[in-house]
C-alpha cells in the first residue's frame, strides 16, 4: 500500500514538474489577426486601424499575449477580399476582421471562416452586413456606429448655425437655403441614412431647403473636389450650404471654394484628423466625431474575447449581443460655440 502511495507521489511530482517545465519553454502566446480594408487610403478607417494597434499593443502589455494584425486592402474587390480572408484562414488565423467591400458578401466569408469543427471569430466593421448574416452562427460580430444619429447631429449643427448666423448662411436672403449634397459611395449605409436623415431633421425643424444638386463622390476628397467644382460651374454664388457625408468630401469642397475666394456653410461627418483642423481653422462649420478610436479598441476587445474565451467581451457594451455601436458627439467650430 506504501508502495503504492509513494509511487503515486513521485508520479505527481513527475508531472507537475512536466508541466512547469513545459509551460517555461512555451513561446510567447500570440493571436493572429487577419483585417482585410474594402480599399487604401480611406481616411476614416486608417483612424479606426490604428487604433486596433494602438489597442492591441495595450493588450500585450497588460496580458503578456501579443495581438499581430496582418492588415491587408481589397481595392474595391470583393473577390480580392475573399482571396485574402481565405488566405488568413489557410495560414491558421485565430480571427478575421473585415471591412466588407459589398455588404452582402458577410454570409460567404461567415461559412468561409468555419473550418471543420473550428467556428474562427469573425469581426465586421464600418460597413454593416444583414442581421441575418451576423446571426448565421455564434462569434459573428458588427463594430460602428450609429448613421441615423449622426445624420440628425448634422442636421442640428445646421439649424443651429441658421439660427445664430441666418443672414451669413442665406446668402440671398430669400429665407431658404440653397444645398448641395456630397454622398458617399452607392449601397453604403451611411451614404443612405445620412443623407435622407440630414435633409429630414434640418426641415423637420423649420427650416426651409432647396436642393440644387447631390451626388456621390465615394467618400474621397478628390472627387468631391471635381464635383463641387462643376456644381460651382452652374450654380455659382446659389450654393449656400453644402452637405456632406464625411470630412474628407467636406474638404474637398472646402478646397474648391477656398481657391475660387467663394463662400458656403460646409458640414461634415467624421472628425478625422484633417476634419478637426479644418474645423478649428473655422473652415468646416460643424462635423460629427464618429469615434474611429473606439470603434478600434472595441474590435480589438470583440476578437480577443471571442477566441479566448468564446465569448462576447465584457468591456464593451453590446445591442442585441452581437453589435458594438460606438458613442458618437457632434463638433461645432469655434468660431459659433
Ligand atoms: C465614413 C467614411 C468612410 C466610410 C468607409 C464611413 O462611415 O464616414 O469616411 O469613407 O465609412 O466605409
Amino acid at each position: 500500500m506504501k508502495k503504492i502511495q509513494i509511487c503515486m507521489l513521485i508520479a505527481i511530482i513527475v508531472a507537475s514538474v512536466w508541466v512547469y517545465v513545459s509551460r517555461e519553454e512555451e513561446p510567447p502566446k500570440s493571436i493572429q489577426v487577419g483585417v482585410s480594408l474594402y480599399m487604401e487610403n480611406d481616411t476614416f478607417l486608417e483612424g479606426i486601424v490604428e487604433a486596433m494597434e494602438a489597442e492591441a499593443l495595450l493588450y500585450e502589455e497588460t496580458t503578456g499575449i501579443s495581438v499581430d494584425l496582418n492588415v491587408s486592402v481589397a481595392n474595391g474587390s470583393q473577390r480580392e477580399q475573399n482571396e485574402q480572408v481565405k488566405r488568413y484562414i489557410n495560414l491558421g488565423y485565430d480571427a478575421i476582421c473585415v471591412n466588407l467591400v459589398d455588404r452582402t458578401s458577410a454570409a460567404t466569408i461567415v461559412d468561409m471562416a468555419e473550418v471543420g469543427e473550428r467556428q474562427i471569430p469573425v469581426v465586421f466593421f464600418n460597413r454593416e452586413p444583414v442581421e441575418e448574416d451576423i446571426l448565421r452562427r455564434e462569434n459573428v460580430y458588427y463594430v460602428g456606429s450609429e448613421a441615423k444619429e449622426s445624420a440628425i447631429f448634422q442636421g442640428n449643427s445646421v439649424v443651429d448655425a441658421y439660427a445664430k448666423y441666418g443672414d451669413i448662411m442665406d446668402k440671398n436672403g430669400d429665407g431658404i437655403l440653397q444645398y448641395v449634397m456630397l454622398e458617399g459611395e452607392l449601397g453604403h449605409q451611411d451614404a443612405i441614412i445620412r443623407s435622407d436623415y440630414s435633409v429630414q431633421t434640418i426641415e423637420d425643424m423649420g427650416v426651409t431647403l432647396k436642393k440644387l444638386e447631390t451626388g456621390t463622390a465615394d467618400w474621397n476628397r478628390q472627387n468631391a473636389y471635381a464635383m463641387m467644382g462643376k456644381w460651382l460651374d452652374i450654380h455659382g454664388d446659389a450654393i449656400e450650404l453644402v452637405l456632406c457625408n464625411n470630412d474628407d468630401m467636406a474638404l474637398g469642397a472646402l478646397d474648391v471654394l477656398t481657391e475660387r475666394e467663394m463662400t458656403a456653410a460646409v458640414f461634415g461627418i467624421d472628425a478625422t484628423d484633417a476634419g478637426l483642423e479644418a474645423l478649428d481653422a473655422g473652415l468646416l462649420w460643424a462635423t460629427v466625431d464618429c469615434n474611429a478610436e473606439d470603434q478600434g479598441c472595441a474590435i480589438i476587445q470583440v476578437l480577443t474575447s471571442s477566441i479566448l474565451e468564446g465569448t462576447a467581451a465584457t468591456t464593451v457594451s453590446y445591442l442585441d449581443g452581437r453589435y458594438v455601436r460606438s458613442e458618437i458627439f457632434e463638433l461645432k467650430s469655434e468660431f459659433w460655440q
